[in-house]
């Protein structure tokens, strides 16, 4: 027999020689295996006795040898023909009695299951068979037989030469089979249906689910509910596709053995997954395709795995809260379990932080085909809330396109087969982009026609849809964008065809922006003007290329009138008005002249200042080093006598009516992407404007100012007070009307200390408006964070117009309060942080306020002129001073 120093057989060529035991193994015959690779094995043994240097098959094989060996050794009679319902099976041993032998032969057997374990373990590498292969190893009558007894027919008995058992080595293998034992036991109660397992085999799965590492963070009760449903899956071949993206998702899987590689179409691998790691959870979890597909790397990959129907009934709910997505490497996706309103934890999983990329990914792979339930998330609707933040429109709509410009391969490509294309899932994909792109104009207000960011977009995806030949994807696209209220395409609304109308005017403060008709651009100020035709005009958004009428004064104080767009750059600005002065583009300093004399210097690069000149302040032009000593205009210091006269005249209600009709215009007009803007600083965004929003809120400073000077400007005590009574009355009714804004304008006017002072004046002031004026000022405390305000709107209903300054504070915490991008991924937190504020002010203009319901009242025009064209003094010493004069502070 072989000694140290022969040759080495290929297999153990690897093997040290010193490691290369000699054996004491003695064969007296070998029987006629018919299984050479056997023979190759045992031949190996002959030169070793330690079987831990063979390959897993090898080595079962040999046990198997050996194991048998013993038993015709020890056992005479086991293995035996034996007859069953008139058939007979040669060459077998029941099942019962190899559990008997193996607990009387080895030590390390405590039990009969112990013993089960230990024969599944053979059977499973097929070294033991039943004799029907049809069960796997039982411990009852059953028949199983060794590989070496199975001729292929039901011949005689074996020949007269058999093997003899070495019994040292014999105990080698039962130690090494009592190792494996434990697991082939476990694997052959998590093949048994459900239905079969008993007590003791929920008990055994239970004991051992303790110990997998994907389950640690579940409590006990919800692993014994797995042990009776989880299930054992054994995969074969590398390149195996186990899981294919885009597919319905139907288990939930752990693996126990062997590794995987995660794979995205058009990235290729994007990770490993290894022993004790899990996937497969979000597919389930949210209702949505696959978005990887996973692919064997091993020869033999064995998993746990949960079918969805399990997954939903025991781990829906309770499954971890954080799910994170790594490619190569680094997490690229934060995904955490939705928070329910009553603090509950939902089922559904929604985006905590990713890459800009993996969130259009993970959008059009998960998002876009998920069904709608009641457990909305918010993730679509904030990511196009929010994406300029991180990523410019012009960078998203390339992922879209390249997303719709991939071609899937069929599976063949990951066994490594030049494969065919998946035309359905191809496809799939320009239906997500489309369906994507349609969700978007439903989801976000858009600017109108040609306005709209997403034109560029639309434009694209026309032409690649008509070139592909998809022609009814094209209709539907068409269909759903006409269907769309959020992006008037098709119904010529693009301003600039409209010619004269594209025309603002804007005159004095920003707010008086306006459409102009075009037989009219300017409408004067100090005639009321009750055509029909002004009735119809309505404000329209302001865009960055909406045409503008401004003027810009000189240090003489003359002026010239420019026709720019609004977004148009200081630059732009200074190119227009140098000429008039004489001076290089260059030497030109654009600034705005406040009404106190302050001097607002622009940048070159700034843009869309227009909207951003205070109430009386006005645009100036003067050469570098020319503007000290310039003041004011005289018009900048705003009336010098009070409406008084007109206000009589006017039915509080109704001049809250047509305030909150014109306030509600201005609000209708901002963009829900101006307070992104705004809140993340306008100088980001090359090229935005939050034009509308400073209107909107320069309104809230107006209303203020117009309260004190109305009062300042008025000399006679007993009107001062009537005046006082008046403002509270319309503040009431502001406040029926919800309009927030206008409600605490004036009672923040009346709060100014230019007005509080007056002590004459509030001393004559009825008792019951008195209260009601102390009753609106509790609304203004700002302690807990202007709770008493809180809790008073928060019953609020559509429509309303809430108290903007604070929405703004609220989102300027948040931007300040939350980092952006954490450890290189989008802080997602936050942007859903800005969305919920954004969603609040779009719930507020949901339904527009209309106010017809109303008795008409016969200056109805003169009122909404008056509202719409305050006149006021903005300087706040000026108003001190008119205070003073009204009422000397007491001796
Ligand atoms: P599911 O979408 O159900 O099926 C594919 C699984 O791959 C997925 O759940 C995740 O569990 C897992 N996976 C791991 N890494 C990634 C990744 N970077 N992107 C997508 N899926 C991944």
């Amino acid at each position: 027999m072989g000694v140290q120093g022969d040759k080495i057989p290929g297999d153990l060529a690897g093997v040290p020689t010193p490691l290369l035991r000699k054996t004491t193994v003695n064969y007296y015959g070998v029987v006629d295996f018919h299984d050479i690779e056997i023979r190759r094995v045992v031949k190996c043994v002959e030169r070793t006795s330690s079987i831990d240097y063979f390959n897993l098959s090898d080595k079962i094989a040999f046990i198997g040898q050996q194991i048998r060996a013993g038993l015709l050794t020890n056992f005479p009679g086991v293995i035996a023909d034996r007859q069953i319902s008139l058939r007979t099976y040669r060459r077998c041993c029941i099942g019962s009695q190899l559990v008997d032998w193996i607990i009387q032969e080895c030590n390390l057997v405590h039990s009969r299951q112990q013993g089960v374990g230990m024969w599944q373990v053979l059977l499973e590498e097929g070294v033991l068979k039943h004799v029907c292969n049809e069960y796997n190893f039982e411990d009852k009558n059953l028949f199983y037989r060794f590989r070496e007894d199975d001729c292929g027919s039901e011949q005689g008995p074996p020949g007269a030469s058999v093997p003899l058992a070495d019994s040292v080595l014999l105990q080698e293998c039962f130690t090494t089979l009592a190792k494996m034992g434990p697991d082939a036991l476990m694997r052959l109660m998590l093949r048994k249906p459900p239905k079969e397992r008993t007590a003791e085999d929920l008990d055994y799965i239970y004991e051992e689910l303790l110990h997998i590492k994907a389950l640690s963070h579940l409590s006990n009760s919800v692993k014994r509910e797995l042990a009776s449903c989880i299930q054992f899956e054994s995969q074969e071949g590398s390149g195996t596709v186990l899981i294919k993206q885009g597919d319905e998702g139907k288990s939930w899987y752990i693996i126990l053995k062997g590794s995987v590689n995660v794979t995205i179409f058009g990235k290729g691998v994007v990770g490993q997954l290894h022993e004790g790691d899990d996937f497969g959870k979000l597919a389930l979890v949210n209702d949505a395709p696959r978005a990887a597909s996973i692919i064997l790397r091993d020869e033999r990959c064995h998993f746990l795995r949960v079918d969805k129907e399990d997954f939903n009934r025991i781990l829906r709910d309770v499954e971890a809260k954080t799910e994170r997505l790594k490619e190569n490497g680094k997490d690229v996706l934060v995904l955490e379990k939705l928070s329910r309103s009553d603090g509950s934890q939902s089922n559904k999983y929604t985006i905590m932080a990713g890459t800009p990329e993996k969130m259009v990914e993970y959008i059009l792979d998960s998002c876009v085909d998920c069904r709608d339930d009641d457990e909305h998330d918010y993730f679509m609707e904030d990511f196009f809330m929010t994406f300029n933040v991180f990523m410019t429109v012009d960078r998203l709509c390339t992922l879209l396109m390249s997303y719709y410009n991939e071609t899937v391969k069929t599976d063949d490509r990951y066994h490594g087969e030049e494969g065919g294309f998946d035309l359905k899932a191809t496809e799939q994909k320009k239906i997500r982009v489309v369906r994507t792109v349609l969700r978007w104009v439903e989801l976000i207000p858009q600017k109108m026609g040609e306005e709209s960011e997403l034109m560029p977009l639309i434009g694209k995806l026309r032409s690649a849809l008509h070139s592909d030949g998809m022609l009814s994807l094209l209709a539907q696209f068409e269909r759903g964008l006409e269907n769309s209220d959020n992006l008037l395409l098709h119904k010529n609304t693009s301003r600039k065809k409209e010619g004269p109308s594209s025309m603002l005017w804007i005159e004095h403060s920003p707010h008086l922006a306006r459409m102009s008709s075009s037989s009219r651009q300017r409408i004067s100020r100090p005639t009321i003007d009750d055509s029909e035709e002004s009735k119809s005009l309505k404000r329209e958004p302001l865009c960055p290329n909406t045409d503008v009428k401004f003027k810009v004064y000189y240090p003489d104080r003359s002026y010239c009138t420019l026709k720019l767009g609004l977004g148009s750059s200081v630059s732009e600005i200074a190119k227009e008005a140098s000429e008039k002065l004489a001076v290089n583009p260059e030497d030109c300093v654009i600034f705005e002249m406040k009404s106190t004399g302050e001097k607002v210097i622009f940048k070159e690069s700034d843009t869309c200042i227009i909207t951003t000149i205070s109430h009386n302040g006005r645009l100036f032009a003067a050469p570098k080093g020319g503007i000290e000593k310039l003041k004011p205009l005289q018009e900048q210091e705003g009336p010098n006598s009070s409406s008084f006269n007109d206000l009589e005249i006017m039915s509080s209600r109704e001049i809250a009516l047509q305030m909150t009709l014109y306030d509600f215009e201005l609000f209708n007009c901002v963009f829900e992407s101006e307070f992104v803007f705004s809140v993340f600083k306008k100088h980001h965004f090359p090229g935005k404007i939050v034009g509308n929003l400073d209107c909107f809120l320069a309104r809230f400073n107006e209303v203020q100012h117009w309260v004190i000077s109305e009062i300042c400007l008025t000399p006679l005590l007993s009107k001062r007070v009537h005046l006082l009574r008046k403002f509270i009355k319309i503040a009431q009714h502001c406040r029926d009307f919800q309009n927030m804004m206008a409600f605490f304008g004036i009672i923040m006017g009346l709060s100014n200390i230019a007005i509080s002072r007056l002590s004459q004046t509030w001393e004559k002031l009825p008792s019951k408006f008195k209260k009601l004026f102390k009753e609106f000022e509790t609304l203004l405390d700002p302690t807990r964070n202007h709770r008493t305000y809180r809790l008073a709107v928060s019953k609020q209903e559509s429509p309303f117009i809430p108290f903007m300054p604070l929405l703004m504070k609220d989102m300027t915490f948040i931007f300040e309060g939350n980092k952006t991008i954490i450890d290189g991924l989008i802080n997602f937190e936050k942007m859903h942080m800005i969305a919920n504020t954004i969603r609040y002010i779009r719930c507020a203009r949901k339904e527009n306020f209309v106010g017809d319901n109303l008795p008409l009242v016969k200056n109805r025009a003169d009122i909404r002129h008056y509202v719409r064209n305050l006149h006021v003094i903005d300087n706040q010493r000026t108003l001190s001073q008119l205070s003073h004069r009204l009422e000397k502070r007491p001796e």
